[in-house]
């Protein structure tokens, strides 16, 4: 942005503005360095373009049954759910915003700023009301010279818009800190997005009532509707193109670095999605045992793998979670080999344990028992018998991580539930989840032989459980190790 580009910093001081004040603060109605003559110009002369009769966004239907399904469970109590505001990265730059989960889930909006209320209508039920930023006014000047401005950052919708896009009656935002602070009866709110929000609230709610919100919000999303699992595989399709796509640039990568992956799977993401879903973790040789190696700045070496753990995040913000580990020269050797079929080998028992009926521990305990066989079998654990190995928990200093979680909008989503909800829960359609083991032999590990030293191996899928079973949403990417070396081969031509 050139210098004369950024708008003057209007003085701090507010006398004289009791009508239609912008965000920021000016001075008598004028900014400085704006003669009356451009402010007048600046007001007319722009043509209407307000749409009208908008079709509502297509989940507005299912963003109606979770808030009804929210009501539900909070009868007579006033429940806020803030998007979240903007944070600042470095001077008058901010990050990408992305909403609160539990605001897109409620509202399918994913701008900043807003505030989802709802209004308890009596013993039972609720009145939605969605506060947003309006768009800029033409008439104090905000449009054109607010660092937040529709000049600047682009039109917003309208409330009337908005209104009819969302399913929601939209009010200005900037009349939602005092209608809550006048606002009596009990109240609930999400905290940790907005601070503004939370002191308009400070003496109305409590920390344990306003847990239980987030517990159960987090909760509600442990069943996708049928708009999410298509938002998953969607993720999972965006995601595998991106797979596809640094297997044909691998090359590119080993005469730069792990970089070149990261740049090449966030460019698919930015195409066909929000973004990536979680820092890309693009491990070549040894970093492969770093289990969130996102530096990202390691070399690139034909005969190692490479650890690629990414996922694209749907626009609605629903994210893949997809771990492939790659001979980077396209063949693996006999010891790759060996350790890739031995994980293959675990994800395949974990995932025939995802289904219906079965406890969420299930295929952890598959897995980590196909694991465990493979290093007893290869004599890292001397004598010990498999079923000691597993009841002392040693192959866990090879395997380091549960074998998975749920997955949604928040890719290690659901997080709040209660233990006996998720962790000790029963599987049902509509979870999702990953399955993810891994064998990770660290460069100092002096207790494995010297050849197994800096191989890290692990394959990470997104399962869904279905009526009879599961859906492996993310099967367009091979796993069986000569099929990963077919693929390959047919990609890099
Ligand atoms: N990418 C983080 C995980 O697999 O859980
Ligand atoms: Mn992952
Ligand atoms: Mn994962």
């Amino acid at each position: 942005m050139s210098e004369e580009l950024i708008p003057e910093t209007p003085e701090q001081e507010t006398e004289g503005n009791e009508a239609a004040e912008p965000i920021k603060q000016r001075k008598n109605g004028l900014y400085p360095g704006v003669s009356d003559e451009l402010a007048e110009n600046m007001k007319s002369g722009w043509a209407d373009t307000e749409l009208r009769d908008l079709e509502p966004i297509a989940q507005a239907e299912h963003t109606a049954a979770r808030r009804a399904a929210l009501s539900a469970r909070f009868p007579g109590e006033r429940l806020v759910i803030p998007a979240g505001n903007l944070k600042t990265r470095s001077n008058d730059t901010e990050y990408a915003f992305r909403p609160s989960t539990e605001y897109a889930y409620l509202t399918g909006d994913r701008t900043h700023d807003g505030v989802l209320v709802l209004e308890p209508t009596g013993a039972s039920g609720h009145e939605a009301t969605i506060y947003l930023l309006p768009r800029s006014d033409r008439e104090n000047g905000e449009f054109w010279l607010d660092g937040q401005g529709e000049l600047w950052v682009g039109r917003r919708h309208s409330l009337t818009e908005a209104e009819q896009l969302l399913g929601i009656p939209a009010k200005d935002v900037r009349e939602v800190a005092a209608a809550l602070a006048e606002a009596t009866g009990p109240c609930r709110a999400v905290r940790g997005h907005d601070a503004g929000i939370e002191a308009a609230l400070a003496d109305k709610v409590t920390a344990e009532r306003d847990e239980e919100l987030r517990v159960y919000l987090s909760e509600a999303r442990l069943v996708k509707d049928a708009f999410e699992i298509t938002e998953l595989q969607k993720a999972c399709d965006a995601t595998a193109r991106g797979f596809e796509d640094v297997v044909k640039s691998l090359d590119k990568a080993e005469a730069t670095s792990e970089r070149f992956i990261e740049g090449t799977f966030f460019l698919r993401a930015r195409i066909e999605g929000n973004d990536i879903g979680y820092g890309s973790i693009c491990a070549a040789g040894p970093h492969a045992t770093t289990l969130h190696w996102v530096r990202n700045d390691g070399a690139v070496r034909a005969g190692e793998l490479l650890l690629l753990d990414a996922g694209v995040e749907t626009n609605d913000l629903y994210t893949a979670d997809v771990t492939r580990t790659l001979p980077i020269n396209g063949t693996f050797t006999p010891l790759q080999r060996k350790i890739y079929d031995a994980v293959y080998e675990a994800q395949e028992a974990g995932i025939a344990a995802v289904k219906p009926g079965a406890d969420f521990r299930d295929f952890h305990d598959a897995s980590q028992r196909v694991l465990a066989e493979k290093l007893v079998e290869w004599g890292l654990l001397g004598d010990l018998s498999v079923e000691k190995v597993l009841e002392l928990g040693l192959q866990r200093r090879w395997t380091l991580h549960g074998t998975g979680h749920m997955l949604g909008m928040d890719v290690h989503d659901c997080a709040a539930a209660r233990t006996e909800a998720y962790v000790n829960g029963v599987l049902e359609p509509g979870v999702c989840l990953t399955v993810e083991p891994g064998l990770y032999f660290q460069a100092d590990d002096l207790t494995v032989p010297e050849e197994y030293r800096g191989i890290g191996v692990r394959i990470e899928d997104d399962i869904l459980v279905t009526e009879d079973g599961n859906r492996n949403l993310s099967d367009k990417l091979p796993r069986q190790a000569d099929e990963v070396e077919a693929w390959m081969a047919r990609l890099k031509g």
